[in-house]
């Protein structure tokens, strides 16, 4: 198990994945990008509470890491929030979604949850730390995961996400700040051949969701 993980650079440095989880007492399923870690033999992530994720997790105990490198899939995943359900299957051994478009995927059960409070810009949050027990793995591809901060369009992404809880929360300043920087991120990956498509997906993700307009 260990050696699969690390293939898939699945390690103690934080990397960035697809979590996918049912909305409670339903077969709905979602999808949201989330960091990761692995540590003596668990799972570790950081959820913030007030997400569907959290309230999934906590609900159904049972969540899949979906493995995968594209860009679109994580900016639908945070921007958009609309997947066509036959974008999805069950998972083997749990109960949660996974997304067949995914290079692999991890089948767990959180064990623990760990409540802390978080302040920045945006106020305060409270985050919780899971920890999960790996239940299945199971590759298609190996591909190597985006660990955290080495892709300009992930870092756009993480942008608009903040832009959208700084607009729930009416933090004009804020978000006024965050639309810069989201510009400025953009245009960083446009630059890069490898990234320049899925950041002109998320330029257009963002407009269509007025996430860049100045009121
Ligand atoms: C690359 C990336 C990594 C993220 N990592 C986390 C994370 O570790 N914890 C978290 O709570 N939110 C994280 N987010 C933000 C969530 O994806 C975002 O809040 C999302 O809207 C939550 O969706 P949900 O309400 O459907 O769970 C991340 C976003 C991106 C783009």
């Amino acid at each position: 198990m260990e050696e699969i993980l690390e293939k898939l650079g699945i390690t103690r440095e934080p990397v960035e994945i697809i979590l996918t989880t049912y909305f409670p007492n339903s077969k709905i399923p979602n999808a949201a990008p989330m960091g990761l870690e692995y540590q003596n033999q668990k799972l570790i992530f950081h959820i913030y509470e007030e997400t569907d994720t959290y309230k999934n997790l906590i609900a159904n105990e049972a969540g899949v890491v979906n493995v995968t490198r594209d860009l679109k899939i994580f900016a639908n995943a945070a921007i958009k929030k609309q997947f066509q359900l036959n974008e999805f299957e069950r998972a083997d051994v749990v109960n949660a979604p996974r997304l067949k478009a995914a290079d692999g995927f991890i089948e767990f059960i959180p064990t623990d949850f760990f409540d802390y409070m978080k302040k920045d810009d945006l106020g305060e949050s409270e985050i919780s730390k899971v920890e999960a027990k790996i239940e299945k793995i199971y590759v298609k591809n190996f591909v190597p995961v985006f660990k955290r901060n080495t892709s300009p369009s992930l870092r756009a992404i993480i942008v608009a996400t903040k832009l959208q809880v700084a607009l729930g929360r009416n933090k004009e300043v804020i978000a006024k700040k965050l639309r810069k920087k989201l510009e400025e991120t953009i245009t960083v990956a446009k630059n890069l051949p490898k990234e320049k498509r899925a950041a002109e997906y998320i330029e257009k993700l963002i407009q269509e969701y007025s996430l860049g307009q100045v009121e």
